[in-house]
């Protein structure tokens, strides 16, 4: 969901963003005729255009395996009355943080929307799992379905039949963007692996899951637009507008919404900005025209928390359903109206909302609702949810929740035991001289770094950038609330008890930061190992303000280092930070953990001990300086227009990777990267045809979950021999690139990632690996056919162990049909 929820919670001003100076009229025929959209600058604006109007909004038709629930949804429309309808697409206050109420007479039980991706937030006896960042740093697909799997178990059996999660938006444009950490990756192919195999994995526990957030949702500053203090109806400055060029909203930022379309998503949360100057729970060409008609989408779109300014005009484009809906007045001396429920039965009782959009927006709802199965045995929603939702408590509710059965059950299960192998399997080993890790039975062991120990304020609501205590998650409605907290000392402590080790510890960064570390030690020699733990903060509503370390990490490591000779730095993180003082040649060690959830410091001693062997890979690139990075936010817009926040999208395929190859830049430690204790070889590699002939276009296939099937189609297998050459067993994650031929657009990247595995090898052990690229991985985007084409010429294919390790390479042309 929402920032809202948390903004709401702490801010006047952030509930403000709810009431919108969008007034309910409008017939949906253009979106200008919604916004009065003043462009700010037209030289620009020519460029990259408005956003142009696509209606009408297209029926969903059950294709894509959706039949069966289909049939039963459009059975249950047909005995609505209108005001039933209108509840059915408009949220409410009640026990979840979205909330659609009950039917009784036709056995509708309602729904129960929960956050978020990395557990089920307001909850208590459930787990928090790793986040986003980590489950794509581990680029490994089982694990990416088990955690999806058995998150959503965990919703159900708290009786959530929604669960509003994976995350694919933000994709990652920028380094600082506040919620990256909350998706798998900046790069749109291995985010859209794993939006796939998690939105498989959550539908089959049951459970319907909810891509967020469609779509260019690239940064938290001014998401949102601010409001008169005098009217609060009236717009005083709009929510950042993201202006994309075609071209890159689908190589980038639509493809891996179109792997969550392609696994069946149910539900898609519009964003709160607006996309070349149109917000985007009623930008009909996001919704209607590149989401339903496209895409082929057949599940329903919700907006975010407060995201909905307009009501007929919002349904016309392609908005379904409106959450939070309208809340009334708690604690602060407005609420947030809706601009559906008593509107929508007025509307089409006017006539200006026609009943059939009206009944295609609930079929969108209750076709996953049946075809899940969740009409059937369905655990009731835990009445516990009811007492720690701090967003819509009690007080707040106008209509009647029954809630009954087990209160705070435990849906924990064994799932503790996945989140300590997935902690570490999402952990990435980026240096590690003279053998460093695993350790060797160290008798002396020094622990630094405010990241080591227990929160000293809460553990339970990770709400914010604490000082001292371990960081296993970031803040906003993307986190979770932990029933236990391992932390890396208790780990160390416990593990290193089995040699009989001494452990000391130093938690005061700014005390570490600011002393001779040799006069703090005991006994006062240089400890076999120090181990140095770090962490970076991040947040819904925030964007990040530095890549650095927080709480002066850099100055830990640097005073660390100077004393001991063998310093292992770990990091709790969001994801990129700078690494000033990585050559420095006492850090023998580097270790980029993420955010592993729960059991955090668990998944961490299984690799410093070598129980686990490292195969994490870094999922974004980590630059040389922090300068290096483009694509910033926009911030700091000192004018006061309107519309005056706009973030252009300039450097157009050209973020992280991309860019940095492109410019020919060195960087740190480059995307794709990831150390073992082992060491592997990559040989052989070979492609062939999967098809006769390969045209250009695609065949013109009927749409289907996901676009045009052809575009899914394999073209070419590609295989190679990858083989464990070290002396212990481990896992490679051998990554194709392919290079486009000159033939296409300018502005191709020199490479993009088109595939990976992950391959578990013994020692000495050879596999084969095949990669199957589909058409789509072959493909450009063509602005002028609206379609997806294989360019003609000569393909570079690269397979290798990160971007810029580039073990073996082939070619292969495609002529022109
Ligand atoms: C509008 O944008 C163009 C292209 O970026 C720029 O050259 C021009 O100076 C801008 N005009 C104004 C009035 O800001
Ligand atoms: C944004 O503007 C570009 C350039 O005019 C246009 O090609 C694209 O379709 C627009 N996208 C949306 C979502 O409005
Ligand atoms: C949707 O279906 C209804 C009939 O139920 C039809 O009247 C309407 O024109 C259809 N809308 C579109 C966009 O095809
Ligand atoms: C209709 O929407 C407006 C906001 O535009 C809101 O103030 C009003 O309360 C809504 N009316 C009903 C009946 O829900
Ligand atoms: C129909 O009802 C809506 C919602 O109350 C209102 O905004 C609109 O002006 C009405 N249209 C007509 C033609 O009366
Ligand atoms: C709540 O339970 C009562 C008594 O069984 C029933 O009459 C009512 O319809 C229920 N309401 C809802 C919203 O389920
Ligand atoms: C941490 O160390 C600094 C510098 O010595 C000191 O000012 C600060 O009070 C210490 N913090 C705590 C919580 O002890
Ligand atoms: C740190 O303390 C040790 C032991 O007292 C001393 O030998 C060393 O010179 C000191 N280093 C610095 C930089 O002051
Ligand atoms: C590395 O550590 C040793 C002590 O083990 C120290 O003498 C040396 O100065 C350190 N090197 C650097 C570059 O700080
Ligand atoms: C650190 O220094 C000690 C002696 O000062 C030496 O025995 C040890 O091998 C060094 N360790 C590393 C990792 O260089
Ligand atoms: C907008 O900015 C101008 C110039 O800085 C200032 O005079 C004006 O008062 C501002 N208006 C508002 C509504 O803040
Ligand atoms: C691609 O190659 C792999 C490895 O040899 C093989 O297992 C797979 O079946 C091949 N795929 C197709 C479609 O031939």
């Amino acid at each position: 969901m929402a920032a809202s929820f948390l903004s709401y919670a702490l801010s006047g001003s952030a509930l403000l963003a709810a009431v919108s100076a969008q007034n309910f009229a409008g017939n949906g025929q253009s979106e200008s005729a919604f916004e009065n959209i003043q462009p700010i600058n037209t030289t620009i604006l020519t460029e990259y255009g408005s956003s142009p109007p696509v209606y009408p909004s297209p029926n969903a038709t059950g294709t894509g395996g959706w039949s069966m629930g289909f049939e039963k949804a459009k059975a249950f429309v047909a005995q609505l009355t209108l005001e039933e309808k209108a509840d059915m697409v408009t949220g409410q206050a009640g026990p979840c943080v979205g909330n659609i109420v009950a039917i009784p007479r036709l056995g509708f039980p309602g729904l129960c929307l929960q956050d978020g991706p990395l557990a089920i937030r307001v909850a208590d006896y459930a787990s928090v799992f790793s986040a986003g960042v980590s489950a794509g740093a581990t680029w490994d697909k089982d694990i990416m379905y088990e955690r999806g799997h058995a998150m959503a178990e965990e919703f159900r059996a708290k009786g959530a039949q929604i669960m509003l999660g994976p995350v694919a938006g933000p994709l990652g444009r920028s380094a600082y963007a506040g919620r990256n950490w909350e998706g798998f990756s900046n790069d749109p192919y291995l985010s859209g692996v794993a939006m796939f195999e998690t939105i498989i994995a959550a539908q089959d526990a049951g459970v319907q899951a909810c891509a967020k957030h469609w779509i260019a949702n690239e940064q938290e500053i001014q998401r949102n637009p601010d409001y008169s203090t005098v009217d609060t109806t009236e717009t005083t400055v709009a929510a950042i507008s993201s202006n994309i060029d075609d071209r890159t909203m689908h190589e980038l930022y639509m493809w891996p919404f179109a792997d969550a379309v392609k696994a069946g998503a149910s539900s898609m949360m519009c964003n709160y900005n607006r996309i070349n100057g149109s917000y985007g729970c009623q930008n009909s060409k996001a919704l209607n025209g590149l989401l339903k008609n496209e895409l082929g989408f057949q599940g329903y779109v919700m907006s975010d928390w407060g995201a909905t300014h307009a009501g007929v005009a919002s349904i016309e484009a392609g908005l379904d359903m409106n959450m939070p809906g309208g809340l009334g007045p708690y604690g602060l001396n407005f609420g947030i109206p809706s601009y559906f429920g008593g509107n929508i039965t007025l509307a089409a009782n006017n006539g200006s909302l026609d009943m059939s959009r009206i009944d295609d927006m609930i079929i969108r709802i209750m076709t996953p609702y049946y075809q899940l199965g969740q009409d059937q045995n369905f655990p009731s929603t835990d009445p516990s949810t009811a007492d720690l939702n701090t967003f819509s408590p009690r007080r707040t509710w106008t209509r009647e929740f029954n809630l009954t059965g087990e209160v705070s059950r435990d849906v924990r299960d064994n799932h503790g035991e996945l989140i300590r192998r997935h902690g570490a399997a999402g952990s990435v080993l980026l240096k590690n001289e003279n053998n460093a890790l695993p350790l060797k039975a160290p008798r002396n062991i020094a622990v630094f770094g405010n990241d080591a120990a227990n929160p000293t304020k809460s553990s339970v609501l990770n709400q914010q950038n604490y000082e001292y205590g371990t960081l296993a998650a970031g803040g906003g409605s993307g986190t979770g609330q932990f029933t236990y907290l391992i932390t890396p000392l208790d780990a160390i402590q416990e593990r290193a008890a089995e040699d009989s080790a001494i452990v000391q510890f130093f938690l005061n960064n700014t005390l570490i930061a600011n002393s001779n570390v040799s006069t703090m030690v005991i006994p006062r020699a240089v400890p076999d190992v120090c181990i140095v733990m770090l962490k970076s903060w991040a947040e819904e509503a925030e964007d990040r303000a530095t890549l650095a370390l927080d709480w002066d990490g850099d100055a830990v490591v640097d005073s660390v280092a100077s004393f001991c000779n063998n310093t292992v730095v770990v990091t709790h993180s969001a994801g990129i930070n700078t690494l000033p003082w990585s050559d420095h040649p006492n850090v023998t060690a580097i270790l980029a953990a993420h955010y592993p959830g729960e059991q955090s410091g668990h998944s961490l001693i299984d690799i410093l001990y070598g129980d686990f062997n490292p195969s994490g890979h870094l999922p974004y690139t980590i630059a040389m300086n922090a300068s290096d990075y483009n694509a910033l936010p926009t911030t700091g817009i000192q004018t006061n227009g309107t519309y005056d926040w706009q973030s252009w999208f300039d450097e157009k395929l050209e973020i992280d990777y991309r860019y940095f190859d492109m410019a020919n830049m060195s960087v740190r430690y480059e995307f794709g990267f990831g150390l073992s204790y082992t060491t592997f070889s990559i040989s052989d590699i070979q492609s062939s045809p999967l098809a006769d002939e390969i045209t250009s276009m695609p065949e013109a296939q009927p749409v289907q979950p996901g676009g045009n099937p052809a575009l899914w189609d394999s073209v070419y297998n590609v295989t190679v021999s990858v083989s464990n050459t070290g002396d212990v067993a481990g896992a490679a994650v051998p990554q194709l690139y392919v290079g486009l031929p000159s033939s296409a657009p300018a502005g191709t990247p020199i490479r993009q990632l088109r595939g990976f595995e992950k391959v578990h090898l013994e020692q000495g052990e050879t596999q084969t690996v095949g990669f199957e690229l589909r058409r789509r991985d072959l493909s450009y985007w063509d602005v002028v056919s609206q379609e997806w084409l294989i360019p003609e010429g000569e393909f570079q294919i690269w397979v290798g162990l990160s971007s810029r390790d580039l073990r073996v390479q082939d070619s292969f042309t495609i002529v022109g049909q």
